[in-house]
């Protein structure tokens, strides 16, 4: 194989859930190279997970940056147009639902590049979502379409896409986890630095627009972590997103005592905070997915999922106090049920076969 797979990635989980398939394609002696967006840039949530992980930097940046959505998206596809012309690669992958993953895939695809979508096939179906309209239209336009679980091939293909473009691996969280959770427990010393014990706190996070943007809405979020600590008797710790921090401190919002904030925190040090939760309470798509893996209940402060595959230990509350009043008292009279519904950790394995043989002739 003489031309190279690009792979574009632009934020935090895209890194950490590409970390498997670029080892895979190592090992295969498959050629790629690692363009990054650059739409995540701190530290903690960018450069330090790469060091942790020991993964090969970008090979190329394009500094796009943050900015509204018309504005990044645009920014990322001028970009990236100028690296496929240069490099001609053989195919481009990305992954989820991110701005990074639909321009990426947009520009590809109008040079006649074949596209590979990694975790396709999710829907939320809340069209309010930027990454709903952004995943929804990158499996329009994909050749190889790698999803999770028969849910998400099934949506793909209510949409009228051809079953033989999908191909159902198993998520590569699942890899990224049994590769990632024993270096975790190793290198973190994040129980340690905050004198946490093993189910002594509630992991909290919110960084959805739809939570975090408008103030009326983020003062739901910290009433709802807030009853929580006092309903389950235990501290609530909120790492925050940037996103977060911002809007705590521009909304001049208080944040009671029960509720420890802490700033960004790495990837190793979330699957340590996740592993050791009494309880998760989130609105990210990605702990939705890590908190099912790792056995720990959980409470999604969104009104939809589009990992339905996780309903079975993860109760969808909104900011509803009652619900998730009631989702605790439900978990503590039934045993949740953690099934195999995400894959088994060899989704970059089965991703880098299907490439493999499409393209070894080329
Ligand atoms: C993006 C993805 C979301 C994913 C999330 C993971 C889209 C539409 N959304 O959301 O699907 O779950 O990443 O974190 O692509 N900021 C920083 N430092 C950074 C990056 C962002 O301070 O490195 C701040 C900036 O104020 C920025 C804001 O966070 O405006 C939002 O960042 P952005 O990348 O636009 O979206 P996320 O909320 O991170």
């Amino acid at each position: 194989m003489k031309k190279r797979v690009a792979i574009v990635i632009g934020t935090r989980p895209e890194l950490i859930k590409m970390a498997p398939v670029m080892r895979a394609l190592k090992k295969r002696d498959i050629p790629f190279i690692l363009i990054h967006s650059n739409q995540h840039y701190s530290k903690e949530l960018d450069e330090n997970i790469a060091k942790n992980l020991k993964l090969k930097t970008a090979d190329i940046h394009l500094h796009v940056g943050s900015g509204p959505h018309g504005a990044q998206t645009g920014r990322i596809m001028e970009r990236v147009e100028q690296v496929f012309h240069k490099m001609k690669p053989a195919l481009v992958l990305v992954h989820g639902d991110t701005n990074t993953t639909l321009a990426a895939a947009l520009a590809a695809v109008k040079l006649h590049i074949p596209v590979g979508h990694v975790e396709a096939g999710l829907r939320s179906f809340d069209y309010s979502m930027p990454e709903e309209i952004n995943r929804m239209l990158v499996d329009r336009i994909s050749d190889f379409l790698f999803v999770p679980s028969v849910v998400a091939q099934k949506n793909l293909l209510k949409e009228g896409i051809q079953k033989s473009k999908t191909y159902i691996t198993g998520n590569t969280v699942v890899d990224a986890l049994l590769q990632h959770t024993t270096i975790a427990e190793k290198q973190s010393s994040v129980l340690q630095k905050n004198k946490l014990e093993h189910e002594g706190y509630i992991l909290a996070t919110a960084h959805r627009p739809e939570n975090v943007d408008d103030k009326s809405q983020l003062v739901r979020v910290i009433r709802v972590f807030r009853e929580m600590a006092i309903q389950v008797k235990k501290p609530v710790i909120f790492p925050c997103h940037p996103r977060t921090l911002l809007n705590l401190r521009k909304f001049k919002i208080a944040v009671p005592k029960t509720i420890h904030l802490l700033g960004p925190v790495d990837y190793l040090d979330m699957l340590v905070l996740i592993r050791h939760a009494a309880l998760v309470l989130s609105d990210s798509g990605g702990l939705q997915e890590e908190a099912y893996l790792l056995k720990r209940p959980l409470m999604t402060i969104r009104t939809s999922t589009e990992r339905p595959e996780t309903l079975s230990a993860n109760k969808i509350v909104g900011l509803d106090l009652k619900k998730a009043k009631n989702a605790w008292i439900f978990f503590q009279k039934h045993k949740a049920v953690w099934g195999q519904s995400l894959g088994k950790g060899d989704a970059a394995e089965k991703i880098t076969e299907v490439l493999w043989q499409k393209l070894k002739n080329k």
